[in-house]
C-alpha cells in the first residue's frame, strides 16, 4: 500500500521495531479484509458464527473473565503538570509513563500480526472530522473499528503527505512463543497491568493488556472523548459524551437534540425511541458521542464521529429498544452473551424466557438453575450505524446537523424533576456540572446512595482539569448569539415513588418530555419560572393515555425545597474538589440557587 505520509511511515516503522510482530498490515478497510480476519477468528476458535438463517453475518465472541469493561482505575491522563489532570483523573508523568510502557511493548507482538489502521472519526473530509491511526495487534480491534469508524485507504487519501492524525498504539500484551497459538481470549489478565494512557500534549493513546471495547477500540473513548476534549478546548468547539437524536413534529418541522448522560442510563434506548404520538418521529443521528462545532451561521452543529453502535446487551429488548433489536439481527459482532442451542444468541432481559440450556458467556454449559447471569452484565453489540432502521438520512453529513437543545441528566430518584429548562447559557452549564447518579450496589462501594457528580456525563472522559472544563463550556456561550445557542434542559427518567416504583415510565414514553421541549423551543410551551428553571406549566406535558396520576405529575415537577437544600450541600462539597478552578460563574449560579430556595415558604 502508497502510505505518503512520511511521519506515519516512520512511526509505524518504529512501533515494528520495538513490538517485533512476525508481519505488518497496513488495512484497506475492504470487506474482503474484515471477512478475512473473521475466518481467522472462527479458524482459531476465538469466534463463533452465529446461525445464519437466524442471525446472518454475526459473530460471537467471549472474552476473558478479567477483561470485561473499560478499566477505569488503569486509565491514566499523562500530561506535563499534575494540576492540569484534576482531581478526577489518574495522573502518571508521562516520562516515567512513557518509560514503563515502552518496557511493556518492548517484543510485545512475537508471533503476532501488527495491523495499521487509519481511521476517520466523522465523515471522511468533514471540516469536523478528525484522523487517527491506530496500531494493534488485534485483529478482533480491526474488524470492530471497521464497523465503529470510517477505516482504511480512503482516510490515508485524506491524510496526505503531512495531515495530522492522533497516534493510537494497542496491544493485547501476550506475546506468543514459536508454534504456540491463542488459547481463547489475548490479554493480560491482571488487571493492575493493564494499561489504558494518554497523552493530551502530544495528543497520542497508547493501551497495553486489554483487549475489550473502549479500552482496546482507541476511536471511542480514548480519541473521541478524552483527546477529542483537549483539541476541542485548544480549538474553540466541543467533544461531548452525548446521543444525538432528531425529532419531526406533526408540521413536518425538524429538531436536533443532544443528550448527555452517564454511562448506562439508556442513551441508546432514548436515540432511538419510539414515539408514542403517530404523528411525532424520532431519528437517530448518534447514540454516544457528539462533536459540535460552530457552523458559519452562529450556530452549534454536530456530528456523530462514530459510524456504528457499541451498545450494551443486557435490557435490550423490544420493550426497552425495538430498533435496536432490529438492527441487531445481522452483520453483527456480539461479545460476552449466551448462545442458544440452535446456534442464536440470548441474554437477561431480552424479553423471552431463558431456554433450559445455553452456553454462557464463560463457554460454560449453562441452565436455568445454575444461578449466574448467563450473559455478562457489560455484553455487547457491534453493529453498523447504516443499519439502525431509524438512522436519519443526514446521519452521515459531513456538515453536521444543527443542535437546538441539549438534555442532560442522570438516575435519581428524588430531587431532581422530570425535566426543568435552563434560564440561560450559564445556568444550563450549571446544570450539566451538577448531573450525576445514585451510586447503586454494582458500583461496589460504601457509598450506596450517595450521588456521583458526572458533569456532562463526561467524568470518566475528560482529559483535562474539570474545573478547566466547565470553564470551556461557559466560554462556548461567549462566543455565540444567545438566542443561536442549544436550550439545556435537565431531565430525569428515574423518579422513584416511596414503595421504590419508578413514577414515570421510561422508554418510548419519554417522547412526551421530549414534545414538550420543542414546544418550548417553538414558543407554544407552557412553563412556570420557579428558582431551579422553568418546569413545566400543569398539563403541559402530554399525558394523554398514559396512567400517571396527576398527583404523580405534580410530584415530578415540584421543587422539593428540603431536598434541594440537601442537594446543594453535595454540590459544595463537590466544587470544592476543583479549588480555584472552579468558574466563578458556577459558584454564583449555586448562590442564586440557594438564596432564591431561601425564598420559598
Ligand atoms: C460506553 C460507556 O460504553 O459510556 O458507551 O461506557
Ligand atoms: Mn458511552
Amino acid at each position: 500500500m502508497l502510505v505518503k505520509n512520511k511521519n506515519l511511515r516512520d512511526w509505524a516503522e518504529e512501533v515494528r521495531a520495538l513490538c517485533k510482530p512476525d508481519s505488518v498490515h497496513w488495512c484497506d478497510g475492504s470487506q474482503q479484509e474484515y471477512d478475512r480476519l473473521i475466518k481467522v477468528m472462527v479458524d482459531a476458535g476465538l469466534a463463533t458464527p452465529l446461525n445464519p438463517e437466524k442471525k446472518p453475518g454475526c459473530y460471537l465472541f467471549r472474552s476473558h473473565p478479567s477483561d470485561v469493561a473499560r478499566a477505569e482505575k488503569r486509565t491514566f491522563i499523562a500530561c506535563k503538570n499534575k494540576e492540569d489532570a484534576g482531581p478526577t483523573n489518574n495522573w502518571i508523568d508521562p516520562d516515567e509513563l512513557k518509560a514503563t510502557m515502552t518496557a511493556l511493548y518492548d517484543g510485545c507482538m512475537k508471533g503476532r500480526d501488527m495491523y495499521i489502521i487509519p481511521f476517520s472519526m466523522g465523515p471522511i473530509g468533514s471540516p469536523i472530522a478528525k484522523i487517527g491511526v491506530e496500531i494493534t495487534d488485534s485483529p478482533y480491534v480491526v474488524v470492530n473499528m471497521k464497523i465503529m469508524t470510517r477505516i482504511g485507504t480512503e482516510v490515508l487519501d485524506v491524510l496526505g503527505e503531512d495531515g495530522e492524525y492522533v497516534k493510537c498504539l494497542h496491544s493485547v500484551g501476550k506475546p506468543l512463543g514459536a508454534g504456540e497459538a491463542d488459547d481463547g481470549w489475548p490479554c493480560v489478565p491482571n488487571v493492575d497491568e493493564k494499561y489504558i494512557s494518554h497523552f493530551p500534549d502530544e495528543r497520542m493513546i497508547w493501551s497495553f493488556g486489554s483487549g475489550y471495547g473502549g479500552n482496546a477500540l482507541l476511536g471511542k473513548k480514548c480519541f473521541a472523548l478524552r483527546i477529542a476534549c483537549v483539541q476541542a478546548r485548544d480549538e474553540g468547539w466541543l467533544a461531548e459524551h452525548m446521543l444525538i437524536l432528531k425529532l419531526t413534529n406533526p408540521k413536518g418541522e425538524t429538531y436536533y437534540v443532544c443528550g448527555a448522560f452517564p454511562s448506562a442510563c439508556g442513551k441508546t434506548n432514548l436515540a432511538m425511541l419510539e414515539p408514542v404520538f403517530p404523528d411525532w418521529k424520532v431519528e437517530t443521528v448518534g447514540d454516544d458521542i457528539s462533536w459540535m462545532k460552530f457552523g458559519a451561521d452562529g450556530r452549534l452543529y454536530a456530528i456523530n464521529p462514530e459510524s456504528g453502535f457499541f451498545g450494551v446487551v443486557p435490557g435490550t429488548s423490544m420493550h426497552s429498544n425495538p430498533n435496536a433489536m432490529r438492527q441487531i439481527q445481522s452483520n453483527t459482532i456480539f461479545t460476552n452473551v449466551a448462545l442458544t442451542d440452535d446456534g442464536d444468541v440470548w441474554w437477561e432481559g431480552i424479553g423471552t424466557p431463558a431456554p433450559d440450556h445455553l452456553i454462557d458467556w464463560k463457554g460454560n454449559d449453562w441452565t436455568p438453575a445454575s444461578g449466574t447471569p448467563a450473559a455478562h452484565a457489560n455484553a455487547r453489540f457491534t453493529t453498523p450505524a447504516s443499519q439502525c432502521p431509524v438512522i436519519a438520512p443526514e446521519w452521515d453529513d459531513p456538515a453536521g446537523v444543527p443542535i437546538s437543545a441539549i438534555l442532560v441528566g442522570g438516575r435519581r430518584k428524588a430531587t431532581i424533576p422530570l425535566v426543568n429548562e435552563s434560564l440561560d447559557w450559564n445556568h444550563g452549564v450549571f446544570l450539566g456540572s451538577i448531573m450525576g447518579s445514585e451510586i447503586t450496589t454494582a458500583d461496589i462501594t460504601d457509598k450506596v446512595g450517595q450521588v456521583r457528580r458526572d458533569p456532562f456525563a463526561m467524568l470518566p472522559f475528560t482529559g483535562y482539569h474539570m474545573g478547566d472544563y466547565l470553564r470551556h463550556w461557559l466560554d462556548i456561550g461567549k462566543k455565540a448569539n444567545p438566542d443561536q445557542l442549544p436550550k439545556i434542559y435537565f431531565v430525569n427518567w428515574f423518579r422513584k415513588n416511596e414503595e421504590g416504583k419508578f413514577i414515570w415510565p421510561g422508554y418510548g414514553d419519554n417522547s412526551r418530555v421530549l414534545k414538550w421541549v420543542v414546544e418550548r423551543l417553538s414558543g407554544t410551551g407552557q412553563a412556570v419560572r420557579t428558582t431551579i428553571g422553568n418546569l413545566p406549566a400543569a398539563g403541559a406535558i402530554d399525558t394523554s393515555g398514559l396512567d400517571v396520576t396527576e398527583a404523580d405529575m405534580e410530584e415530578l415537577l415540584h421543587v422539593d425545597k428540603e431536598a434541594w437544600l440537601a442537594e446543594i450541600e453535595s454540590i459544595r462539597e463537590n466544587y470544592v474538589s476543583y479549588g480555584d478552578r472552579l468558574p466563578q460563574e458556577l459558584a454564583d449560579e449555586l448562590a442564586k440557587l440557594e438564596e432564591g430556595l431561601a425564598k420559598i415558604q
